[in-house]
């Protein structure tokens, strides 16, 4: 398929998806929507690439679902369509990526970056979620997402409000793993996952699942799906291979089995 509001670069086993549309601060239309399904549907299919970076431009990672498309849309369209949840298409990946956030996540844009399974953030970036402010809410997990990653007290005055997030604040407060020159985010963002395509595919794609078991299930659930998960690994050839290249002092070799 080729693509004409996102860009897709093959670094290695890396992916690199960039949203392009400029003239909209990278809105997300639906057209977006489906190539970014598309992209990330295809690089969990190939088993050459192993991780992924979701950035936007150094103004706007996105800022927020694309307005103009939603003015023309009522509930009978909206709710019959089930508009927007399409997402969890892109939610569903199972290999692991990470979105570089440069400049405005808003709405939408600040919604998928949460999707994402941790968020590098330029030192210029801001978070929000504005929607209440066009007499809307969050439609694409930002309620939920935000809420769990900072704590009810800021999700509310955010959505109450409006009010935007800076990177430090973000990173203070759990939303961001580290804030990066904005000139070098997507080199270290690109670095960053080729060291995650570097680890045994399966124990990372394991550790992936576990962490995210943590926000589905209880405590006493979530620990015995992960110990269930460790019991499995050590089945694979490359817990063998990693075990026994610790041992012998040398490089792991793996084989994704
Ligand atoms: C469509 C958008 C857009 C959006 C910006 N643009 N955001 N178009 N949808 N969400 C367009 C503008 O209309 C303009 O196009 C161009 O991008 C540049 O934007 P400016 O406003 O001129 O830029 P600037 O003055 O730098 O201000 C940047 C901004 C502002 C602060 C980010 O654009 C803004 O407030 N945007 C909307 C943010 C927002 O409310 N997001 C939440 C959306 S609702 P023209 O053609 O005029 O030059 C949402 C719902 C989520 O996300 C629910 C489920 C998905």
């Amino acid at each position: 398929m080729s693509y004409e509001t996102i860009l897709v670069e093959r670094h290695d086993a890396v992916t690199l998806i960039q949203l392009n549309r400029p003239q909209a601060l990278n809105a997300l239309n639906s057209q977006l929507l489906g190539e970014l399904i598309d992209a990330f549907a295809a690089f969990d299919a190939d088993p050459a690439q192993r991780a992924a970076v979701l950035t936007g431009s150094e103004k706007a990672f996105a800022a927020g679902a694309d307005i103009k498309e939603m003015q023309e849309r009522g509930f009978a369209d909206m709710y019959g369509s089930n508009m927007f949840a399409g997402w969890e298409r892109v939610t569903a990946t199972r290999k692991p990526w990470l979105a570089a956030v440069a400049g405005f996540a808003l709405g939408g844009g600040c919604e998928l970056a949460m999707m994402a399974d941790f968020i590098l953030a330029g030192d210029n970036a801001k978070f929000g979620q504005p929607e209440v402010k066009l007499g809307i809410a969050p439609g694409m997990g930002g309620s939920q997402r935000l809420t769990r990653a900072v704590g009810k007290a800021k999700a509310m005055e955010m959505c109450l409000t409006g009010r935007f997030m800076d990177a430090a604040e973000a990173e203070r407060a759990g939303l961001v793993s580290r804030i990066i020159p904005t000139t070098d985010l997507v080199g270290e963002a690109l670095k960053t996952a080729a060291l995650i395509a570097s680890m045994p595919p399966l124990a990372a794609i394991a550790n992936k699942e576990m962490v995210n078991a943590a926000f589905e299930t209880g405590l006493a659930q979530g620990i015995l799906f992960e110990r269930r998960l460790f019991h499995g690994l050590a089945a694979t050839e490359d817990k063998a291979e990693g075990m026994a290249a610790f041992v012998e002092k040398r490089p792991g070799v793996w084989k994704g089995r």
